[in-house]
């Protein structure tokens, strides 16, 4: 899905979190090497590398924040991967800024303390790096997926049912678009059979249907590759065993609206 915080595409969040990363390891060598070798100017090296460090933290906790509040799908495993994910970044910063703290300047040396925090940090942000890898090659947020001829892809807010979702000529066979409606997000989607309406999560896990590949009538979850039949919401393949939600559609002088699933099922929970 694409990130929210991005320069002309290009996610924020993973350009930022180098300097934390970067400069956090940095700090915790420095220190090291301050006290094997008695020197200051490495401990002052080190105590910047944590500032420095702790800035750029806060700055990818801004743009990162926005992604998983704004991007990453509601009831999905990738939305509790990024909850730890952000638990363990602010642990991380809370420890460089109490060890800052109690060395108070570049001038002190670091104690036994502080090279523990800082070790325990360094764990943090790597344990958390790994996560946040996990939502990137796996869970493929801020990826900006497109299609062949599709043009600039949109997803758009409708303040109601009564708003269409798009216009029937902006969607060729094969291709998506999403809306997001009262908290729901409905994907619209043409096939050789016409234009059909279901829900953006995936039953398995909760992957974005709408960032899969449509091949005829069927959706593929780009997630773990479920399949589902548009038209009827059926589950193809799994590992998925719950249909997702459809939706009526109805076209008006070429607009696409979606009606509310007035017969909504019962949420069949799979475990995560
Ligand atoms: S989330 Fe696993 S197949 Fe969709």
């Amino acid at each position: 899905m694409r990130a929210r915080a991005q320069l002309r595409s290009h996610p924020i969040h993973p350009m930022l979190v180098a300097f934390p990363i970067g400069l956090w390891i940095g700090s915790f060598a420095f220190d090291v090497a301050a006290i094997a070798q008695g020197d200051p100017s490495l401990a002052a090296a080190g105590f910047y590398a944590v500032i420095g460090g702790c800035a750029g933290a806060v700055l990818a906790a801004i743009a990162g924040a926005v992604d998983l509040f704004g991007v990453v799908p509601s009831r999905s495993s990738a939305k509790n991967r990024g909850y730890i994910h952000a638990v363990l970044n602010v642990s991380a910063l809370v420890l460089f800024i109490v060890v800052a703290a109690r060395r108070g300047g570049a001038g002190a040396m670091p104690d036994g303390l502080s090279i523990l925090l800082s070790a325990i940090g360094v764990v943090l942000i790597l344990s958390s790096g790994w996560l946040g890898g996990t939502l990137v090659y796996r869970n493929q947020i801020g990826v900006d997926h497109r299609y062949a001829n599709a043009g600039k892809w949109r997803e758009r807010t409708l303040a109601g049912w009564d708003q269409p979702v798009c216009n029937q000529s902006e969607l060729a066979d094969g291709q998506m678009t999403v809306a997001e409606v009262r908290g729901l997000k409905v994907v619209v989607g043409r096939c050789p059979e016409g234009m059909f309406a279901f829900s953006d999560h995936c039953t398995h896990r909760g992957g974005p249907l709408s960032d899969g590949a449509l091949v005829g009538c069927t959706v593929q979850c780009p997630w773990h590759g479920s399949q589902f039949d548009i038209r009827t919401g059926h589950v193809v393949a799994g590992p998925a065993r719950s249909k997702i939600e459809s939706y009526p559609v109805e076209l008006r002088g070429g607009e696409v609206f979606v009606m509310p699933n007035r017969a909504r099922e019962p949420e069949k929970k799979e475990a995560a």
